[in-house]
């Protein structure tokens, strides 16, 4: 296949390539402030590939931020008061009923893994925040619990939790 290309940039040329460089600026600011443990390259990873998460680094009560298939993903070492919370929770008054062992794995209740963007319109929540010492989205205060249901505000549904196994104690595999 061949193309011509001239050899003057177009004024539509040019505003492809402004478009594609302020998109390229935002996602790098977008992307900068999470923590990222990709183990194949960036490409790979855009593609979908699986990731492999070391925990080690997480102390109870702390989180980190990955990126999987472009979404920011939470892992947190929840606190025993947080898994506490989650557990005593009255299922059937969550607008999204969910219990906290289907949201988590067995043996492993401390790590909640979540999809981190709200539910509502798409923005990201703060993690230990709320009043649910879960999430609590800024945009428009939707507030999730330590599980990452929806408790309060406007979002439809609990964060969703990606597909991921443990690959060993101290070690995730997300997708
Ligand atoms: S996007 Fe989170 S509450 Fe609206």
């Amino acid at each position: 296949m061949t193309t011509e290309a001239s050899a003057e940039p177009t004024r539509r040329d040019f505003l492809y390539i402004a478009t594609g460089a302020v998109a390229g600026v935002g996602a790098i600011a977008a992307a900068w402030p999470f923590v990222t443990q990709m183990n194949p390259d960036a490409s790979t990873i855009a593609a979908g590939a699986p990731i492999e998460v070391d925990l080690t680094p997480v102390a109870e009560g702390q989180d980190i931020k990955v990126f999987w298939r472009g979404k920011p993903i939470y892992i947190l070492n929840r606190t025993k008061k947080q898994i506490e919370e989650a557990k005593s929770v009255d299922v059937s008054s969550l607008p999204d009923p969910q219990t906290d062992a289907a949201r988590t794995k067995e043996g492993h209740e401390q790590w909640l893994v979540v999809v981190g963007i709200c539910t509502h319109l798409g923005c990201i929540p703060m993690a230990y925040a709320g009043n649910y010492d879960g999430f609590f989205c800024p945009c428009h205060g939707s507030q999730y619990d330590s599980s990452g249901r929806i408790r309060q505000g406007p979002a439809p549904a609990n964060l969703p939790v990606p597909p991921y196994t443990f690959v060993s104690d101290t070690k995730i595999q997300i997708g």
